[in-house]
């Protein structure tokens, strides 16, 4: 499957941002791209699902989109014993396929940060394991605030320890007033073993943010040719 997961050091630290200035700077180098929530607990409004849908700027089923979502804002697989539910990674994965099959890559987004258990019903399911089931790299969103460097240390390392590849990670102003953010970047910088994609600014609008990424270190991946034509806006 062509695409990325994209992951976070934690919950509301700006995967749904990231991703969304992730879709439109891919869209912009021309690719079609479609995008998935697998699993999401307790949506706001507007939903994470439909803030992904609005930048791939294209009609996505919402059962493909979004095929596990639960009401109450708390860990997926407590939400989903809520409601006397489990999730059940192969809808997911075919959903996923069908969706990566009507583009040029998918843009997963996972839930919580990136060691979060999802029940299932055997109990014991993990993010990790749909990661693994859905065989995409991985985009970690680090939220840049005190405590990040171990957190993304941390993420980097259990990704990797997951059997998952580390293919980029973004940086995401989460505290404007962090002391010192330009050097702990240079140590995220040096020390996560992939590449950095761009940080982003506090933004009025998260598709302000695709000019600040750089794609290039994608293009490794095979993923994501340069070059194409830009794809207008439906
Ligand atoms: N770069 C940013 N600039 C301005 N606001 C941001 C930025 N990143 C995140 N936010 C705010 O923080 C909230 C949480 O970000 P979000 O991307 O939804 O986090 P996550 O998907 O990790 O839970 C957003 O709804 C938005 O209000
Ligand atoms: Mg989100």
């Amino acid at each position: 499957m062509k695409g990325f997961f994209v992951t976070g050091t934690d919950t509301e630290i700006g995967k749904t941002w990231s991703s969304v200035a992730l879709i439109h700077a891919l869209r912009e180098r021309g690719l079609r791209v479609n995008a998935i929530k697998p699993v999401a607990a307790g949506e706001d409004n507007p939903s994470d699902a439909s803030l992904l849908a609005g930048a791939c700027g294209h009609a996505i089923d919402p059962a493909l989109l979004n095929p596990f979502a639960f009401r109450e804002p708390v860990s997926p697989h407590l939400a989903a014993q809520l409601e006397s539910r489990h999730v059940e990674l192969q809808p997911i994965v075919e959903a996923a396929r069908r969706l990566a099959g009507d583009a040029d890559l998918l843009i997963a987004e996972g839930a919580g940060g990136w060691m979060v258990p999802l029940g299932g019903p055997d109990g014991e399911l993990m993010m990790p394991d749909l990661v693994r089931a859905l065989d995409l790299p991985v985009i970690l969103v680090v939220g840049l605030k005190l405590g990040c460097l171990n957190h993304a240390l941390l993420s980097a390392a259990q990704i990797s320890a997951s059997g998952c590849a580390l293919a980029g990670w973004i940086g995401n102003t989460v505290d404007p007033a962090m002391r010192l953010q330009a050097e702990n970047i240079e140590t995220l910088t040096r020390l996560l073993p992939a590449p950095l994609l761009g940080i982003l600014p506090r933004l009025e609008a998260p598709a302000d943010g695709a000019s600040r990424l750089d794609l290039s270190p994608l293009e490794g991946w095979g993923q994501v040719e340069g070059g194409g034509q830009v794809q207008g806006t439906e």
